[in-house]
């Protein structure tokens, strides 16, 4: 499948850099198309955890390369600190890691802008890394891109002529909250900020610029294998998923076309990443949540360890809705889902599942008979315990309508703990 597009179908934090890690030990590249460093992809190897916030998931792989595509928005300080972190575990991505020139920056104010609005009545639990106020600036057509940096007095000129209007909104909320209105930099302040992360931080960054877009059409025309990594999930997206409790890119396999300059006939398989269960971060609807206190909710959150990766804030847990999964499954076209953390669920009687809701929008449930057994060391369905393989099998007859099936099954965080449901590829 020389085109791979991966998307969570849930929330966020499916586990889709697991996904992508496994993925990528048969690919030529890995290709994030959306977000920022907001998102936070755990990989583990052999008992080893790499977390990454923008760095494609293939970066374990020395002979893969990364694309950091148009559509991400890149925080340099923490793309270094990143690429640092790596060679300190060993890993180079010195001339694998590529960034698309057109890529927008996210700069000090989008951080205080973000951080601004989330003090007020108007939060909606953000990760607080600046993305919303980035996208903003790009789609004012006022960013300041990657390949500003190639010429710096470019980039001042942008913040000459646009920070105002930031200075502006970040003194007005400040007003509103009854904040320091002074502690923001003034225009020739925002300059000077520029510059000095300029001789500091940006200037490393600029030996990895380059036209990622036309990279990726050479190497489409050449049969390569690509992964377009996703970040968030389905119901994040700006556009399909629970407005305005959402991020502010297009996380759904379209946005990989958009976000990667690339055409929607030469994408050849959809993957979507599903939880066996449902959590969220930060607020908005979320039908099948549960008490945190219950017994399940306790259950989902310690066993899942379902702490985020990037703020480590306890996330909501729920039980499986498939009202979710059937609505990400037609808005992506995902062909095959792989359902992660079912070794969670170990433990618990019994299981509900969302089938429906009801005309008050309230989750309608089936149950279904838990397993008590371990199955993290579980490598083919045969031995999944009955009740596991049911579970799996009824989750299966609800998307099969939809021409998608489960493919894969993935039952610990291990890049090994992970099995195909059957022998096609
Ligand atoms: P992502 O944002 O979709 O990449 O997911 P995160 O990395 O934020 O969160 C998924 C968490 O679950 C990480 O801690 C993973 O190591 C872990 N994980 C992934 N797959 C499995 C699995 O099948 N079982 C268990 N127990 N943990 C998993
Ligand atoms: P990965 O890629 C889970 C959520 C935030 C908040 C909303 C908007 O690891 O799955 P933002 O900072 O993007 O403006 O916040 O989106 N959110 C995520 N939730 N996983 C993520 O990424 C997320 N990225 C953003 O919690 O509700
Ligand atoms: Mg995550």
């Amino acid at each position: 499948m020389p085109i791979t597009v991966v998307v969570g179908t849930q929330w966020g934090d499916e586990g889709k850099g697991k996904c992508v890690d496994v993925l990528a030990a048969k690919a030529d590249a890995v290709v994030r198309f959306q977000g920022g460093n907001n998102a936070g992809h755990t990989l583990v190897v052999g008992g080893t955890k790499t977390v990454l916030h923008l760095i494609p998931s293939g970066a374990l792989y020395d002979e893969v390369d990364c694309y950091l595509t148009r559509g991400v928005v890149i925080h340099p300080r923490t793309l270094l600190d990143e690429i640092r972190g790596l060679a300190e575990c060993g890993i180079s991505v010195s001339k694998r890691l590529f960034i698309s020139q057109r890529a927008p920056l996210i700069m000090p104010w989008h951080l205080e802008l973000d951080a601004a609005r989330e003090g007020g009545e108007g939060a909606i639990g953000t990760t607080k890394r600046g993305i919303g106020p980035c996208y903003e600036q790009f789609a004012a057509r006022q960013a300041i891109v990657a390949g500003d940096l190639l010429d710096p007095d470019r980039a001042v000129e942008k913040i000459e002529r646009f920070y105002a209007e930031r200075l502006a909104a970040l003194k007005s909320l400040a007003r509103e909250h009854g904040t320091d209105v002074d502690e923001y930099a003034s225009v020739s302040q925002a300059v000077e900020r520029f510059r000095r992360n300029y001789d500091d931080v940006y200037t490393e960054m600029v030996d990895y610029v380059c036209d990622v877009e036309s990279i990726l059409q050479r190497r489409i025309r050449n049969g390569d294998d690509l992964v377009l990594e996703g970040a968030q999930g389905t119901f994040l997206d700006v556009g399909m998923g629970t407005y305005p409790f959402v991020t502010s890119s297009h996380t759904t396999a379209a946005g990989a076309c958009t976000g990667a300059g690339i055409a929607p006939r030469d994408l050849d398989s959809v993957v979507g990443i599903c939880k066996a269960y449902t959590t969220r971060v930060g607020d908005g609807p979320m039908p099948t949540e549960l008490d945190e206190d219950s017994a399940v909710g306790k259950h989902l959150r310690e066993v899942g360890h379902e702490f985020g990766a990037t703020t480590g804030r306890p996330r909501r847990c729920g039980w499986l809705d498939l009202n979710l999964l059937r609505r990400a499954v037609e808005i992506n076209g995902c062909e095959k889902i792989v359902l992660t953390k079912l070794d969670v669920l170990s433990g618990l009687d019994e299981l509900l599942v969302a089938t429906d809701y009801d005309d008050d929008g309230q989750p309608i449930y089936e149950t279904l008979p838990g397993w008590s057994q371990r199955i993290t060391g579980v490598r083919h369905p045969s031995d999944l315990p009955s009740e596991a393989r049911d579970y799996v099998q009824f989750i299966e007859d609800h998307i099969e309508a939809l021409s998608c099936r489960i493919h894969q099954v993935s039952v610990g965080p291990d890049r090994d703990q992970i099995f195909s449901l059957r022998q096609e590829t």
